[in-house]
């Protein structure tokens, strides 16, 4: 009789030891998935950011050709919005700081006219107008750091 009631009592303890294991284990989960979007809403936070900076960057040093909605200026300014150069994000970024000559063909239109290098730009506004170029015109959802964009302009440093 004795045994069979600290037998139970045993029992008791192991199932509640049981409970607050898997207490402490949905709480780890919790604060596992509370850090997780806290970190991915930082790199949104961010990738906002540097779309606004990029947007103000874009209407003080590009629109005057390319128009406030990317779309070009007849046969002298290609557009961006929605530009097949696009798909090479290296010599977009190079571009950007070095300028262009000699002729190119954008979604089959030919456009041989110098963009003058804007030597201005500091590193984060290039990656800032990277940003918002391909955030708004080409399909992406994602930030264009600075770790990315400076590699990029050492190399065809001019
Ligand atoms: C004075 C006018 C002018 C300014 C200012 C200018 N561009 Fe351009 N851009 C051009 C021309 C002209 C070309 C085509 C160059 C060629 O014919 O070789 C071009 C080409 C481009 C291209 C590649 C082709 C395309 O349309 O996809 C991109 C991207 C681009 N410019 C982005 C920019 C950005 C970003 C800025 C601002 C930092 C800027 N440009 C400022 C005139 C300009």
């Amino acid at each position: 009789m004795k045994s069979r009631v600290s037998k139970h009592r045993t029992n008791r303890v192991i199932t509640q030891s049981k409970q607050s294991y898997s207490v402490l284990f949905v709480m780890t989960l919790f604060a596992l998935c509370l850090i997780l979007s806290n970190c991915q809403s930082d790199e949104e936070i961010k990738r906002q950011r540097y779309i606004t900076e990029g947007i103000l960057v874009y209407k003080n040093n590009c629109a005057n050709c390319h128009q406030s909605k990317g779309e070009g200026l007849a046969a002298l300014y290609p557009p961006i919005a929605g530009s097949d150069y696009l798909s090479n994000k290296k010599s977009v970024i190079c571009l950007i700081r070095y300028g262009q000559q000699g002729p190119i063909v954008v979604n089959g239109k030919p456009y041989n006219r110098p963009m003058p290098a804007q030597p201005q730009l500091s590193d984060l506004e290039v990656a800032e107008l990277v940003t918002y170029i391909y955030n708004e015109w080409g399909n992406e959802t994602k930030l264009t750091g600075v770790k990315e964009v400076t590699p990029v302009l050492e190399k065809c440093r001019k």
